[in-house]
């Protein structure tokens, strides 16, 4: 059994729907006040409702740096002050290189690399002041140890949150901030669910447990991280895939 999260003041951005929406509503049933960030407004507030346990929602664009600022500040208005930020809004767009318009290479990295310095250079000031600070990102499989064809710039840019982390986790040290990454293997959200059950399929026949994760399963894993049970783990990763990365070859699945 973790300590309690009960009354800690969260960030979740791109908490609208898919994998943010499972984190927030993890953080939210443990007791934590959340703020749920997208730029869409609307998703926000009806995921913030949806969750309860007085989640708030606040629309920013993670590539913006006055955005961002808000957003620190929203948290710290409504709640007292800022404990945990889970920087995991992303985007990806699958392009094969031949094809794709250096316009989208910008858009990804805008979003999913130089988003995450944004969020916690913006979130730093208060997270400072938590006697619990931690930072969990969501990176992702694709990038770090796989790869897959369209995702060129995606899986760079995941792979780049965690050279950020690397060297950020380091500095924020000594305000006794950590700072670690989930790396999601295929995950159920909206979006996946629309690709139909032959897709799903054999999707789940390349993973050793045979089934997608669902959201949860990454809400939980950075519930860990930033428990106070975790406070001597920064600059980590966690794979949270099933078992997906590690097959040699077909043969090993039989
Ligand atoms: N799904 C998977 O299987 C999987 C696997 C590995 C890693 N991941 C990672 O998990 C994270 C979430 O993925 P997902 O599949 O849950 O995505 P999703 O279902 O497409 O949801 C993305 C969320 O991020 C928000 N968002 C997008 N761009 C944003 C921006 N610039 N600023 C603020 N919010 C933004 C969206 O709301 P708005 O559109 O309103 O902004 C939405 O709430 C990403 O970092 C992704 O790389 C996912």
């Amino acid at each position: 059994m973790l300590s309690s999260i009960s009354g800690r003041s969260v960030i979740v951005t791109g908490a609208s729907k898919g994998i943010g929406k499972g984190i927030a509503r993890v953080f939210a049933n443990q007791g934590a006040k959340v703020l749920v960030v997208a730029r869409n407004m609307d998703g926000a507030q009806a995921c913030a409702e949806e969750i309860g346990n007085g989640a708030k929602a606040f629309a920013a664009d993670v590539a913006s740096w006055d955005d961002c600022q808000a957003m620190a500040q929203a948290a710290v208005d409504s709640f007292g002050g800022l404990d945990i930020l889970c920087a995991n809004a992303g985007v990806y767009p699958q392009t094969n290189i031949e094809d794709m318009d250096p316009a989208e290479w910008d858009l990804v990295m805008g979003t999913n690399l130089k988003g995450n310095f944004l969020t916690v250079k913006a979130c730093l000031p208060h997270l400072k002041q938590s006697d619990q600070g931690r930072v969990v990102l969501t990176s992702s499989i694709t990038g770090p140890v796989t790869g897959f064809p369209g995702w060129s710039h995606y899986g760079a840019s995941k792979s780049g949150q965690l050279g950020f982390m690397r060297t950020a986790c380091i500095e924020l040290a000594k305000f006794g901030i950590t700072m670690n990454a989930v790396l999601p293997g295929n995950i159920i959200t909206e979006g996946l669910e629309g690709l139909g059950e032959d897709y799903l399929g054999t999707m789940a026949a390349s993973i050793p447990l045979k089934k997608l994760g669902v959201v949860e399963d990454i809400g939980n894993a950075a519930l860990f991280l930033a428990s106070k049970e975790a406070n001597y783990i920064t600059g980590q990763t966690i794979i949270v895939d099933g078992g997906q990365i590690l097959p040699e070859s077909l043969e090993a699945l039989e």
